[in-house]
């Protein structure tokens, strides 16, 4: 969601920020643009629509020698996508430009007291007004005048700025949204990500909320909202660019699922200690796990529909409660949720507003937070007590697949670990399940041979309009995971049922043709769940039918088609049932022709409320 770049150094601006935006396109965006300082003075060039539209304007108002600017994807959230609502936005004198990322929540109120001090507004952004603002608390000290803008400032950003006032450095700061700092050789970046820097290089500085840096070619100074100077922590990013590249897959999603038995495996070896979880570094200690009276798990989308599986298996392991919400209702629902509790937020950007919210809320009541993330050092890894990194890598495709399936990784440990500690599980169960959670990157692997299956089922089904997914306990859970991957990247309708609910109003939906996707993979629940899709059936749905039971067949009363995965605890069925959800979802979005990486309207990080 927005994209932000800026550089300084040696080298033509204009390639490096295009390339960085490139890497910043997974966010989701519908303009662009860049600002640079060339020879004194500020050249702006933005365009509604994709980045090679800009490109292509760059080349025909080109050469460009500039060697200092910042650069931006919009996702318009005040005002349409335009020309003219895109970033970089420019002062009132022409002098200052800036990019922003996040909410101006007091906008209007600021628009109204510009405008009374005589600045025309051109936009019907509520970013403008911050480039206004710092025009008007310049006096010769960048750092000063962005720290003085601020001031005004309600709601959420990461700012960068340029001015024609003091050329060749750049100044950015940010509150609850994410900003790092490239540091190379004689050359430094900005960006909204790590992806966007990574061709310049692998070390960085994570901007914590509120501090502002001065960024010329040769240095990087930091200070907090006071003003005091700040050491900044360097870091190293530890995958290589090659991992945010395709690498011969057509699209990230195809990659990012075939990645995924490594980012299972990734997750779960360090943690296994002599065939057990060992969690207690990472803040999750018996004694916390023995006293806790609930747990509250929080999330967004694919992040809670993990969360969903996680409640399960932890209250059929460890026999806790827990509670799962979305995030965005979190703390609103004024949660009842205190010290005696423990909070699990999951998130594969660490950075998503309703997720850090309620993570905020939590803490606000007392509660012990523990993070699931899988980006290092984001917001949710730095504010929560404790984190369980996802070792997925960089994900790069909107939709995710293997930081969710890390995430389901994450929480099987979380749940045998309780269970060892509150003494619902004995040692030799932990053993035994534990030895099936270390096996399910081989198992997931084999799962993946479905594949030319489903792409042939994506062409008998990929013009249908409405699709149901049903299934019971586990399996609903895998369900709602499942339709909400084809939703969001083929933009075909789809619901995921409790098998049993659908005889309560939605049956009357089905009709002959109708596609019902069931998912019986939890061996108690089969039989159920058959007899639910034999209702289907009745009223001439076509059924595709994901199970591991070796009893059933493809036959004409239960099922059109049948796909088999492999055998598993029920408790972690989830993590084989979802592959081929996975690729019926991306096979079906390109025969409809979409955007599989970036679907429309979508964001890969959702750092606005
Ligand atoms: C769907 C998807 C989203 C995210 C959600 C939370 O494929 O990726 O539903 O799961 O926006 O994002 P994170 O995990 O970054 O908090």
């Amino acid at each position: 969601m927005c994209g932000i770049v800026g550089y300084v150094g040696a080298k033509q601006a204009v390639p490096v920020l295009l390339q960085g935006l490139y890497k910043l396109e997974y966010r989701g965006y519908d303009s662009a643009g860049v600002a640079l300082l060339e020879q004194g003075a500020l050249r702006v060039i933005k365009t509604r629509g994709r980045i090679k539209n800009l490109e292509e304007l760059t080349r025909q108002q080109g050469p460009f020698s500039a060697t200092c600017g910042i650069g931006h994807t919009r996702w318009a959230t005040h005002g349409e996508p335009s020309d003219i609502n895109a970033h970089p936005h420019v002062s009132g004198n022409g002098r200052v430009a800036l990019v922003h990322n996040g909410i101006i929540e007091n906008y209007l109120e600021l628009r109204e007291m510009l405008k009374k001090a005589g600045f025309t507004i051109q936009t019907q952004t509520d970013s403008e007004v911050v480039a206004h603002l710092f025009q008007m608390h310049y006096r010769g000290d960048v750092v000063q005048a962005l720290r003085e803008t601020v001031k005004h400032l309600r709601g959420s950003y990461a700012l960068g700025v340029i001015t024609a006032d003091a050329p060749d450095q750049l100044v950015c700061t940010r509150r609850d949204n994410p900003l790092i700092i490239g540091v190379g050789e004689g050359e430094n970046m900005i960006a909204s990500d790590i992806p966007a820097i990574l061709a310049l290089t692998k070390r960085y500085i994570v901007l914590s909320d509120n501090q502002i840096a001065r960024i010329t070619a040769g240095g990087v100074e930091v200070t907090d909202e006071l003003g005091t100077p700040v050491e900044p922590r360097v870091e190293t990013v530890t995958w290589d660019v090659a991992a945010a590249e395709k690498g011969g897959y057509e699209h990230f999603m195809m990659k990012e699922i075939f990645e995924q038995p490594k980012a299972v495996r990734d997750t779960i070896a360090p943690r296994l200690r002599d065939g057990l979880p060992a969690l207690e570094e990472e803040g999750l200690s018996d004694e916390l796990f023995r006293n806790v009276r609930n747990i509250h798990i929080t999330a967004c989308g694919s992040a809670l529909h993990a969360g969903l599986v996680g409640k399960q298996v932890i209250e059929r392991l460890a026999r806790v409660p827990v509670m799962a919400q979305v995030a965005s209702e979190f703390r609103y629902c004024d949660p009842i949720i205190g010290p005696e509790d423990l909070c699990i937020v999951i998130s594969q950007s660490g950075e998503t507003a309703d997720t850090l919210a309620a993570l905020r809320e939590a803490k606000r009541k007392g509660a012990k937070v523990i993070a699931i993330v899988n980006v290092v050092s984001s917001s949710a890894a730095r504010e929560a007590d404790g984190v369980l990194y996802t070792w997925a890598g960089p994900e790069i495709a909107v939709a995710t697949t293997k930081a969710y399936s890390a995430q389901l990784a994450a929480l099987y440990l979380i749940a045998v670990r309780a269970g060892m500690a509150r003494g619902t599980l004995s040692r030799q169960q932990a053993l035994d399940i534990c030895a099936h959670i270390a096996g399910l990157p081989r198992q997931i692997e084999e799962t993946l041979a479905c594949r030319a299956q489903m792409q042939h089922l994506a062409s008998l089904y990929a013009n249908r309009h409405s699709v149901f997914f049903i299934g019971r306990g586990t399996d609903h859970t895998a369900c709602q995971e499942a339709s909400l991957k084809l939703k969001e990247i083929s933009y075909v309708h789809s619901e995921a049922y409790a098998a049993g609910e659908l005889k309560h109003g939605t049956i009357s939906l089905i009709e002959p043709g109708t596609l019902v996707v069931a998912l019986a993979c939890e061996p108690a629940l089969v039989e159920k769940t058959v007899s639910n899709i034999k209702a289907v059936k009745a009223r001439g749905a076509s059924v595709i039918l994901v199970t591991n039971d070796d009893a059933l067949r493809e036959d004409p009363e239960i099922c059109d088609h049948l796909v088999r995965v492999p055998r598993c605890p029920a408790v972690l069925s989830p993590s084989l049932s979802i592959v081929p959800m996975q690729l019926l979802a991306y096979y079906v979005s390109v025969m409809r022709g979409c955007d599989v990486d970036k679907p429309r309207n979508l964001a890969k990080s959702v750092t606005v409320e």
